[in-house]
């Protein structure tokens, strides 16, 4: 969603501030702007739509280039529509302070009021406009205080960052509900809503934990707790390739992280294999066999793609495992008072670790005494560290806005732990080991996956013009019949429904004719021939049939001859090569429809709200 840059130092900060939005366009936005701290006060910019428009804005009205110290964002619209006089940075009544925020501002009504009786006067739709007239009401000659005291009044969730022209070469930040991380340079500091828009300038960085603020000024950082106390907050060194956040060559980041699967799932592997002992070492999880035996029931919650990535997860935890497992939605969990039996293991899942609804889950399963842990892409984001124990995906930064290298690494995740906490119950040396090497092979299946791209190209090429398809599946290819669909819609804007191949015939299957195209995953697992007989009732119906089906499968050619082939593997696994597929064909039908496959309109790579 919403990105922040803030900068001091030598440097000119319109040179940091511009290139480090730019880092944040993926999370998905409508407006950009930036102030710095000029010779002559504060110099605002701001446009609608993209960072280019700020630029060109800059052809006519040129930021202070003697700035070294200010502030940018992009914001992606929740109150008040995307237009220049609600993007940010928001400007305080005197003009003196200028503030950027992420998150919302849920008491904003009442403190517009209260403000407005004290003669304020807005000039924006936007929640974030109280911060700013907040910091001068509050004002006592510290930035950092009256941040302080205007925080003190907020309720709902921040990410903030605010320069003074009263107090030039300072940025103050503060964080709650969303983060802020500080990159920790020499003469200099960056503040960033995420550690893309600072990787290119210091890989050691300091997270701030909720109700902290910082000030920065040029080489210092000082940070106080939310009971004002000074503390200091570890750095920590992240092991992202600042080329990792570059196309590299690929027309989208979508394409490119697709391609990067089989590396991605061999770092997701990598020293967490034991083929001899037919188990996995999972050592961020902290939990011994003896440990491990006394879960007897696991839950899993997550939101969107990481969702079905869980429902994957679950179905493995029970054949593998041997352990109850189910998964609900993080939006669900949170709200409907759940039932936490003790020996719980709660596993939320989250690409980016910062998602509003799996953080909540995590939050409220903890109050109930579950196991709590994390299945995180993100270094350092807020649900692993809330979680306090978590295993890494290790899938590099993943910049476009359809998930596709986490989803897959995720599985895998679950995949290995499912045969760690088979080890500790009914699963045998010779059974873990066979699966073992099963998860071994991720990496060469992700990439005989993607042999199939030109094949995939031209089946897109066939269908890039229908308006609305239907994904299909049963055991562990519902929740990829799910995945698919998702990604089909996200980014090509046709309307996709995943369903259970069973379910079919109670109700949809009465859309089906010979314009709605059935994506059919039908890998060579258990239940695949059931699969094939609802294949045949969307035949019928006169439904053209593209399917997902394991090489050299020879049936799946009788009903259609759009065929994705995708190499054999065991059932638990199966998601991970059909996914490939299947984002390789929503890639290509986006492509061809000329659709802004990155950055898809309404959405945001980190959903920081409810
Ligand atoms: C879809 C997608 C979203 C996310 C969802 C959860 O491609 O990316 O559905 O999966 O917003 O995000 P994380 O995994 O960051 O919690």
């Amino acid at each position: 969603m919403c990105g922040i840059v803030g900068y001091t130092g030598k440097r000119k900060a319109i040179e940091i501030i511009v290139p480090g939005l730019h880092k944040l366009e993926y999370r998905g936005y409508d407006s950009a702007g930036a102030a710095l701290v000029g010779t002559n006060g504060i110099d605002l910019h701001r446009a609608a739509g993209k960072i280019e428009n700020l630029e060109k804005s800059f052809l006519t009205s040129p930021p202070d280039r003697n700035a070294t110290t200010g502030i940018g964002h992009t914001r992606w619209a929740t109150h008040g529509a995307p237009c220049v006089r609600n993007a940010h940075p928001h400007l305080s009544q005197n003009g003196h302070i200028a503030v950027v925020h992420n998150g919302i501002i849920e008491n904003h009504v009442q403190l517009r009021a209260r403000l407005e009786s004290r003669g304020y006067v807005f000039k924006s739709d936007t929640d974030t406009e109280v911060i700013a007239h907040l910091i001068q009401e509050f004002w006592n000659g510290s930035l950092m205080d009256s941040v302080s005291e205007a925080v003190s009044m907020l309720s709902g969730t921040y990410g903030i960052a605010a320069v003074s022209s009263d107090e030039p070469d300072t940025v103050v930040t503060a964080r709650k509900g969303s983060p802020i991380v500080l990159g920790d340079c020499k003469d200099e500091c960056i503040a960033a809503s995420d550690v893309s828009a600072i990787i290119s300038h210091t890989n050691r960085v300091i997270f701030l934990d909720d109700g902290d603020i910082a000030r920065l000024t040029p080489g210092s950082i000082e940070i106080r707790n939310p009971e004002k106390t000074m503390v200091t907050r570890p750095s920590t060194v992240v092991d992202w390739d600042p080329g990792k956040i570059e196309k590299g060559g690929y027309e989208h980041f979508m394409l490119k992280e697709i391609f990067e699967q089989p590396e991605s799932l061999e770092n997701a592997i990598r020293g967490r294999l034991i083929p001899e002992d037919g188990t996995a070492k999972l050592s961020g999880l902290q939990l011994g066999p003896s440990e491990i035996v006394r879960i007897t029931n696991i839950v899993l919650t997550a939101c969107g793609t990481s969702y079905y990535a869980g429902l994957a997860g679950a179905y493995a935890f029970e054949q593998i495992s041997g352990i109850p497992a189910h998964i609900e939605q993080a939006a669900e969990f949170r709200y409907r008072n759940p039932i936490v039996a003790p020996d719980t293991m709660l596993a939320a899942i989250s690409q980016s670790g910062e998602t509003a609804d799996t953080l909540a889950a995590v939050r409220e399963a903890k109050r109930k005494g579950a196991l709590v842990m994390s299945i995180c892409n993100t270094v350092g984001s807020t649900i692993a560290r809330e979680a306090g124990r978590g295993i890494y995906l290790h899938a590099g930064p993943e910049i476009s806005v359809a998930s596709t290298k986490a989803f897959t690494c995720q599985v895998a995740v679950l995949a290995m732990m499912s045969v760690l906490f088979g080890r500790s119950r009914r699963l045998s040396n010779a059974d873990g080991t066979f699966l073992i090497n099963a998860i071994a092979s991720l990496p060469e299946l992700a990439r005989r996956t993607l042999e199939q791209n030109d094949a995939v190209k031209s089946i897109a090429e066939r269908f890039a013009e229908a308006s609305d398809f239907f994904y299909i599946g049963r055991g562990y290819m519902f929740p990829a019949a799910m995945e698919g669909a998702l990604k089909l819609k996200e980014v090509s804007y046709i309307h996709a429904e995943g369903y259970h191949a069973a379910e079919l015939k109670h109700g949809p299957i009465a859309l089906l004719d010979k314009n709605v195209p059935v994506v059919a995953c039908v890998p060579s697992i258990p239940g695949c021939g059931k699969t094939m007989a609802n294949i045949q009732e969307c035949k019928a119906r006169g439904a053209p049939i593209i399917a997902i089906a394991t090489h050299g499968d020879e049936r799946i050619r009788s009903f259609t001859e759009n065929v994705i082939e995708v190499p054999e593997c065991p059932d638990f696994i199966s998601a991970i090569p059909v996914a490939i597929a299947e984002q390789l064909l929503a890639y290509h039908i986006a492509n061809i429809r000329g659709e802004p496959i990155d950055q898809p309109r309404n959405l945001a790579k980190s959903v920081t709200v409810e």
